[in-house]
Parts: structure tokens; C-alpha cells; sequence
């Protein structure tokens, strides 16, 4: 029995030297684990820098569309007791991907309460809603009419005549720290209800 191990033993060895020769190349299993090995550690190091890169070049697609920064129209006593609108100019920041625009855009505070009203005040927007030229006030007829297709509104901005489908778009509006803050969106164009396009 003993001598039946012993010679059990002795051909793994031979096997064994077989495979190693002393001097001779390296078992091909041991090799092609650490290949196998090295292979993933460089994959998943690749993997691992890759990360910041693809969040780099998806943020565009993932971030907002237009993300719209709020403005300060001033006081909030400087609004009471309105007897004409009042125009303003607010700087608009829009962030669009990885651009930033910056835009100048009159708006008119109104006193008002169609809409959003804040202590009996409104904003309008001066983007027409027919197709979108801007529109001034006429003081002498105390109306807004639009110069591109004469649509005309009301001092607080609701229709009056012509194609524009809706009155003048209302902005959001709120108070903070004493001072009227407005919100410049964009609206859709050509449809009677008001609808935020960005
Ligand atoms: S764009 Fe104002 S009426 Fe047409």
C-alpha cells in the first residue's frame, strides 16, 4: 500500500518536472492567469477614466434644455400704485448645454390680475404672441399694438384685436428682500393658450 502512494507520488513529480523544467518556461496556466489578470486590471482602469469623459461629452443631452435665471426689476415700492405700464429691461442668462447666453429683453410692469398677479402687480412679456416681434406701447392711444401685424392689446396686456391668438404672456413673479424679482421664460407661439417653451 505504502509503496503503491510512493509511486503514485513519484509519477505527479515526474509529471510535475515535465511540465517545469528547471530553467524551461513557466506553466502555461500560471501564464495565462496573469495575462488574464493584467488584461482586466487595464480594462477596468480604462473603464474607470473613461467615466468623466462620458459624462463630460453626454452632459449637453442630460442637462436642462434651457435653464432660465430669475431678475431683479427693482423695488417693489417703485411699482404701487402704477397709472401706465412700465417698461423695464431685464438681463436674461439662458444655459443651454454647455452655452450661456446673455440677452437684453424689455418687459412691461403692469398693474394688473390676470395672471401671477404680485400685490396687484404683473409682468408681460414684450415678445408678441402672434410670431413673436417685439411689441412697444403706443402712449397715445394707451394701448400695446404690435407693428408686425397690428395686433393690439389692453394696458394690462389682454387682447384686444387682430390675429395674435392670446393676450400678452404674464412672467413669474415674487418678492424677495423688498425688491420685485421676475422670471423671463419663452412661450409658444400661434396657440390660444399659454404654454412655456423655455
Ligand atoms: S407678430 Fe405681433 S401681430 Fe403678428
Amino acid at each position: 500500500m505504502g509503496s503503491e502512494r510512493f509511486q503514485i507520488r513519484s509519477e505527479w513529480a515526474d509529471q510535475n518536472k515535465k511540465n517545469n523544467p528547471p530553467g524551461g518556461p513557466e506553466f502555461p496556466g500560471r501564464r495565462s492567469f496573469f495575462v488574464v489578470l493584467v488584461a482586466a486590471g487595464t480594462a477596468l482602469v480604462g473603464a474607470l477614466l473613461s467615466i468623466p469623459l462620458i459624462r463630460f461629452t453626454i452632459y449637453p443631452w442630460l442637462a436642462d434644455t434651457t435653464k432660465p435665471h430669475g431678475a431683479g426689476l427693482g423695488p417693489t415700492s417703485d411699482f404701487f400704485s402704477l397709472a401706465a405700464p412700465l417698461l423695464k429691461t431685464v438681463t436674461v442668462t439662458h444655459e443651454d448645454g454647455w452655452r450661456e447666453t446673455v440677452a437684453q429683453k424689455p418687459v412691461y410692469v403692469t398693474a394688473g390680475t390676470r395672471q401671477g398677479s404680485e400685490d396687484g402687480v404683473e409682468v408681460l412679456s414684450s415678445i408678441c404672441p402672434h410670431l413673436g416681434c417685439e411689441v412697444p406701447g403706443d402712449n397715445d392711444r394707451k394701448q400695446f399694438v404690435c407693428p408686425c401685424h397690428n395686433s393690439v392689446f389692453a394696458p394690462d396686456g389682454s387682447r384686444v384685436s387682430g390675429p395674435t391668438p392670446r393676450g400678452m404672456d404674464t412672467l413669474p413673479i415674487k418678492t424677495q428682500d423688498g425688491k420685485l424679482m421676475v422670471r423671463f421664460e419663452y412661450f409658444r407661439q400661434l396657440v390660444a393658450e399659454k404654454e412655456v417653451i423655455g
